[in-house]
């Protein structure tokens, strides 16, 4: 089973498109059995540039599972992505019956951070409702980044969060975020964690005062699921 996670394409002017249309030039190729896109799907003219989304997402034909980021319209996603009629998106998308994508809508409108306290029962009812195994998506990065300019933007009450799946451990692979724009590896939960490359153009680098500018081209997550196993690779489109 191959899901291909996009993240952060903040689709805003023809670069933008430009660098969307490289990841799914490449995606094609690979033909993935369902796409997840964790949020920051545009920046602007929500609404006609998701159904623009959409119809590119749609010509492959597999599930796909979107989550809010901070600079999404909640209500536009919902209109062209369908979901709960009200209050976050949390949805759950089935791949082939034996993978559950769990995208957990943290984002709090207005808010760059994010909070898990709002939709922390939502999870612990999907995650322990028998499904096949999860993949959990959300925006915010739920774990400490190690980048002080950006703790602050974060996903709040970890610690919540980090309890409801560790109580659902055995049915969770993995959690999967974006809003950084810098692939990261993490654990959260004792589970593997990380945060997806961006397709808009990467952030720096800054750690224990050591900073670097970046020219990262557009990328994603391939997450890989065989025999109950997951493995991510990281794929650079340029
Ligand atoms: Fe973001």
């Amino acid at each position: 089973m191959i899901i291909a996670q996009l993240s952060d394409i903040h689709i805003k002017d023809d670069a933008s498109l430009a660098r969307l249309d490289q990841v799914l030039d490449w995606l094609s190729t690979l033909r993935p059995d369902a796409i997840a896109v964790s949020g920051d799907l545009a920046n602007l003219s929500h609404q006609s540039n998701y159904e623009m989304l959409r119809a590119r997402l749609e010509t492959f034909g597999v599930p796909v599972l979107v989550v809010p980021g901070n600079v999404d319209n909640r209500e536009a996603m919902r209109t062209v992505f369908g979901g709960p009629q009200t209050g976050p998106l949390n949805r759950v998308v089935a791949v082939a019956d034996s993978l559950r994508l769990v995208g957990l809508d943290v984002t709090i409108p207005g808010a760059v951070h994010g909070d898990a306290a709002p939709v922390r029962d939502w999870l612990e009812h999907e995650l322990n409702s028998g499904g096949p195994p999860a993949l959990v998506f959300l925006h915010q990065h739920p774990f400490n980044c190690g980048m002080d300019e950006y703790e602050t933007i974060d996903c709040r009450n970890q610690e919540a969060l980090s309890a409801v799946i560790g109580r659902a451990r055995d049915s969770v692979l993995g959690i999967f975020c974006g809003h950084l724009h810098r692939p990261m590896f993490a654990r959260f939960a004792e589970l593997p964690a990380a945060i997806a490359p961006s397709v808009a153009p990467a952030g720096k680098l800054v750690a224990d005062g050591h900073e670097t500018t970046t020219t990262d081209p557009p990328g994603l997550l391939v997450h890989h699921v065989k025999d109950g196993m997951l493995v991510s690779h990281m794929i650079s489109i340029g």
